[in-house]
């Protein structure tokens, strides 16, 4: 349950100036704090990179936001915290263009944290209000409903076309309110068969000028047992109807000749609580996965899913294919009747057109300067195969989601478009996608898939 509180924090101040220890009192109509009543004394601690916030008493609940290996002044997290969440609950019952301004308006705050803490920032965020009437509220603003919208693929039924990528939702704690903010499907992962930390911070960076991201994370996650049971909690739990796709890669501690059991064993832990299966084979951050896409190393990996009785089985490739590998991979999606193929991962090549002076950081690129590239792949794809493609890259609004479509993808997904344009980004692009289909004389977004095959 969500309850409204107010922190007032006073005092402790150390001889750097910076907040520990800082008590504070709970007062009506602001801070929202689960767990807590109002006029509750609480502690506000720094601890091992995280800010604390602890009822004085033993049962009480911690909210953890992590800010890396920088201490931000309690107070002035506490301040944009509580506008923040201020701002979300106003916004319940307002209309969506509020809450577009009130995300530009929060960006810079959001963009002066390092990205990984902003990114934890806006995931607990998301965490509070899932399953609660602001989730409800947000529904009712951000999902267009309307049947030319809708997508039947690999079995399942989107009510549209726009999903949320890989990596944003890593450990499969969002999927509901990713859904109430208006996106048709949620792939989450990716997932493996051992928990992992991933790699050293920092590991996410912003290519502002460019609208672009780098990472190199890793593969962070919980693991296929945790992750696995969650899945099968929300199965039974939680008010999302929507498809959910699991991205299942490699641990980081198997070699890769060893990779087809490691990717059977997550795959068993997942299956009940996924409706697609996506084989990353493509993440460029995890030493030699890659060559998992060539022909045998693939073949291998998609005989042990099938044998383990995967059903809905697809395909994430990288951008930087060959076309020869790109023939490689369709034939066995043609031989091993793979369900569909997710293009594109990030990219390990740098354009020149980037601006940024962060474009020198090792890792994966995502963002605008993906998106023609991906667009590309997608369309090669589509004139190599019938199954339906996933197009990923560089979607910031519904002309690139429309472009993606009409070079073959039954279905688009986005992260770093989330980063730059906020949470209305799902509805915007279905809103725009419903006009860009009456102005073109479509009737729905399937008779637009590969028109400009
Ligand atoms: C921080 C971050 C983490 C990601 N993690 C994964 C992952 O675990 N598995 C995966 O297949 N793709 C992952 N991706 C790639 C995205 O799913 C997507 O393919 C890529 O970012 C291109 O889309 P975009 O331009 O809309 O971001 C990640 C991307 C980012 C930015």
């Amino acid at each position: 349950m969500v309850r409204k509180k107010k922190l007032s924090p006073s005092g402790a101040k150390d001889e750097n100036g910076e907040y520990h220890n800082v008590h504070v009192n709970l007062h009506e109509d602001e801070l929202t704090v689960a767990g807590m009543e109002i006029g509750d004394e609480v502690f506000v601690r720094v601890r091992d990179g995280k800010i604390i916030i602890q009822k004085a008493n033993p049962e009480s609940v911690e909210h953890d936001f992590w800010i890396t290996n920088e201490v931000y002044r309690v107070s002035y997290v506490f301040t944009r915290i509580r506008r923040f969440v201020s701002a979300f609950e106003y916004s319940v019952g307002v209309s969506e263009v509020v809450i577009r301004q009130l995300y530009r308006a929060f960006r810079p705050v959001l963009f002066a944290l390092p990205p990984e803490t902003a990114h934890r920032l806006v995931h607990t965020g998301l965490e509070t209000v899932q399953q609660t009437p602001i989730e409800r509220g947000f529904s009712n603003q951000f999902r267009v409903d309307n049947d030319r919208l809708q997508v039947e693929a690999f079995g399942q039924s989107f009510d549209n076309p726009v999903g949320v990528a890989a990596g944003f939702d890593k450990n499969a704690e969002l999927p509901s309110i990713l859904g109430a903010l208006g996106f048709g499907h949620v792939e989450v992962g990716g997932v493996t068969a051992v928990a992992q930390s991933g790699n050293g911070r920092p590991r996410m960076f912003r290519l502002v000028e460019d609208e672009a991201l780098i990472n190199r994370m890793g593969l962070n996650n919980h693991g296929a047992d945790v992750i696995g049971e969650r899945l099968s909690n929300h199965r039974r739990e939680i008010d999302y109807d929507g498809p959910i796709g699991v991205n299942i890669a490699l641990s980081e501690s198997t070699p890769t000749d060893e990779a087809p059991a490691d990717y059977q064993y997550t795959y068993k832990q997942i299956a009940e609580g996924a409706d697609y299966v996506a084989v990353n084979v493509s993440c460029p951050n995890s030493e030699g996965m890659q060559e998992l896409q060539q022909r045998d190393s693939l073949s291998r990996i998609i005989d042990a899913l099938t044998d383990a009785g995967a059903e809905t089985v697809l395909v994430k490739l990288a951008p930087e294919l060959s076309f020869g590998a790109v023939e490689d991979v369709m034939d066995l999606v043609d031989i091993f009747n793979l369900d569909g193929v997710i293009t594109t991962n990030t990219t390990t090549e740098r354009p020149e057109s980037l601006e940024s002076v962060k474009q020198g950081e090792r890792g994966g690129l995502s963002g605008a300067p993906l998106e023609d590239q991906a667009t590309r792949l997608v369309r090669a794809v589509a004139e190599r195969t019938d199954v339906p493609i996933i197009g990923v890259g560089g979607v910031s609004d519904a002309a690139g989601a429309y472009a993606k479509i009409r070079a073959g993808a039954s279905l688009v997904q986005l992260y770093t478009g989330l980063v730059y344009q906020g949470p209305t980004l799902a509805r915007d692009i279905n809103a725009g996608l419903l006009q860009l289909l009456k102005d073109d004389g479509f009737d729905s977004i399937e008779s637009a898939i590969g028109a400009d095959l």
